[in-house]
């Protein structure tokens, strides 16, 4: 979580790097703020989020400035916990992702050499050890101070008329940007977008020295190499595009995203190579984890191979037996609990598959193999397009399983679910808006999917919306259904479509309404619900994907009736990268 934006060139530091952080936001949005250098380091830094926030950034002159847009983890979202931070001096200056794991017993002995600290962080320990180190290099100070830190950073620090940047990164992500007479560094490629398209990817471990036309990178104290990548990201991928939100822009770039996926991951030349072996562990959290699960019904039905899907942040607490194969799925890369998941799959001696969405991102590094989604920047909060590519790649995987049986399905699916995106939903979202918990149901490979509905509904309007598999509500949560209790019901053609019916016949019994979603024609199971939401007719591998997408619709357009923060709801950030 955070985001971290750093320039140095010939422009103006401050606006460059407040736009970068404007890309950065959805890492986090309670407070921000910039340090320039020019003679000497000035600090602006507000709580709240950069968009809706006037601060005067005048005094912020200079070519070369850092900046941050934070996630609160130590100390509460105010002016003076947000970052930069800077030593007693007020002459150096970071900007810092990650956390320091040991930055109690280390303000206490700075505190006890006379450091008075500000903030209740544990980044303004690096701005003390920085002052502690420096005798007129930054680059020393700072590498004599990261060897004192334990636990996850991406850095960025200043100092009065030193004309560099130093950064350095350890299990948290930063990429550098490579311009014409300038430099830029960045927690993600977004806010380079607009400036480059070549950028290098830093290592674990490294520091760097930016100037306006060098990059200097040391790994143990060498001098390294690294290769420069070509960003194929373009920045109206990044933009909202005339959509109002986001969310709702993602939404619809789903039946591209899908289509290119499928594509990429059948032409990648590894894929044959992959032999998925006989049984197979998928780790993940969030919707990422809801992906998994589709695939794990996708899979045992078509394939007979036995798929275990896991909790990342379980998984590597309390690691199951796991054979051959573990694959990770993670839209960023960047998830701190599927990253250690992933190492001690490996640390078991297992052969390990990253599916994900960011170049460059820590677990292309941990992974043995890697296979990425083509969904390009996803910038709202909310998982959409992202979780559509992990189907994508899965159902690529299953088709190849599969000798090929699916091709002709995954090459039309995009045309059933560019039919449901123009979907408004308006009787659905009048029935749910007034209430403040739900359920979804499904049977099947729909059980995912329903919990994937449950989770967009709940973190983007804030009701509390529960997934169940559609048999288990009679054991016990049958208790709360009321006419308050909206359910919503995934009623599609499938083998267990007859016993839908009756579980919707129950529900509605106890006072439920009951929103059904189903193929088109279905005039039985409309018959039986209050609000009918029909879907094309098609194979329940597109299907689950279709349904998938007129829920994302569901929970976007109750959010906008309850006139919600779509693209950055309250208490969440997109990358989790805190355990
Ligand atoms: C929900 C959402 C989260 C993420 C989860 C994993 O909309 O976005 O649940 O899916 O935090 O993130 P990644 O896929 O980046 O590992």
């Amino acid at each position: 979580m955070c985001g971290i934006v750093g320039y140095i060139g010939w422009r103006d530091a401050a606006p460059l790097v407040i736009e970068g952080l404007k890309r950065l936001e959805y890492r986090g949005y309670d407070s921000f703020g910039v340090a320039t250098e020019n003679g000497q380091i000035r600090v602006v830094k507000k709580s709240g989020r950069i968009s809706e926030n006037g601060a005067d950034l005048t005094s912020l002159t200079g070519q070369i400035g850092i900046g941050h847009t934070r996630w609160a983890t130590h100390g509460v979202p105010n002016d003076t916990n947000a970052h930069p931070h800077t030593d007693c001096t007020g002459r150096i200056a970071v900007v810092h992702n990650g956390i320091i794991e040991n930055y109690a017993l280390l303000k206490r002995k700075l505190i006890e050499r006379g450091h008075r600290f500000k903030s209740e962080t544990d980044t303004e320990v690096i701005a003390h050890l920085i002052e502690e180190y420096y005798k007129g290099d930054l680059l020393t100070a700072v590498g004599e101070t990261l060897r004192h830190l334990e636990g996850s950073y991406a850095v960025l620090a200043i100092a009065e008329n030193d004309p560099r940047i130093i950064v350095a990164r350890k299990s948290s992500p930063l990429v550098l940007g490579i311009g014409d007479g300038e430099m830029l560094c960045a927690s993600d490629i977004t806010p380079l977008l607009e400036h480059t398209e070549r950028a290098v990817f830093l290592k674990d471990g490294d520091i760097a020295a930016l100037t306006p036309s060098r990059i200097d990178i040391y790994h143990d104290g060498v001098p390294v190499e690294r290769s420069v990548d070509h960003i194929t990201w373009s920045l109206d991928d990044a933009r909202k595009g005339g959509f109002e939100h986001y969310m709702l822009k993602e939404i619809y770039e789903q039946p591209k995203v899908f289509f290119d996926t499928v594509k990429s991951t059948e032409n990648d030349s590894r894929l044959p190579m992959l032999r998925i072996p006989a049984e197979v562990t998928v780790v993940a959290c969030g919707t990422s984890y809801h992906a998994a699960l589709i695939f794990r019904y996708l899979a045992e039905e078509y394939s007979h191979k036995r798929v275990s899907v896991e909790f990342a942040s379980e998984f590597k607490y309390y690691t199951p037996p796991i054979r051959d194969m573990v694959i990770a799925v993670t839209q960023s890369g960047e998830t701190a609990d599927t990253l250690a998941a992933i190492e001690r799959a490996k640390s078991r001696n297992c052969s390990t598959l990253a599916i994900t969405n960011v170049l460059g991102s820590s677990i292309t590094r941990i992974a043995d193999w890697t296979l990425f989604m083509c969904a390009g920047p996803e910038i709202s909060v909310a998982a959409t397009k992202s979780f559509t590519a992990q189907l994508a790649v899965f159902m690529a995987i299953l088709n190849e399983m599969c000798d090929g049986r699916f091709t002709d399905t995954l090459a039309r699916a995009h045309c059933s679910v560019e039919r449901v995106l123009s979907y408004e939903l308006e009787d659905a979202v009048a029935i749910i808006k007034n209430a403040s918990e739900m359920f979804y149901v499904g049977r099947g490979v729909f059980y995912p999917v329903a919990l994937e509905g449950a989770l967009k509904m709940k973190e983007i309007s804030y009701i509390h919306a529960e997934g169940y598999a559609a048999g288990e509500l009679k054991h016990g949560p049958f208790a709360l259904l009321s006419e308050e209790t909206p359910v919503v019901a995934i009623c599609t053609p499938s083998p267990t479509y007859g016993v839908m019916l009756s579980n919707i016949k129950e529900m509605k019994a106890r006072g439920a309404p009951v929103i059904g979603i189903g193929a088109e024609g279905d005039t039985e199971a409309q018959s039986i619900v209050d609000v009918f939401i029909p879907v094309p007719e098609d194979h329940q591998i597109v299907q689950a994907l279709t349904v998938s997408v007129v829920l994302q619709l569901l929970a976007y357009h109750t959010a906008i009736a309850l006139n919600r923060d779509i693209d950055k709801p309250r208490n969440l950030a997109k990358s989790v990268t805190v355990e």
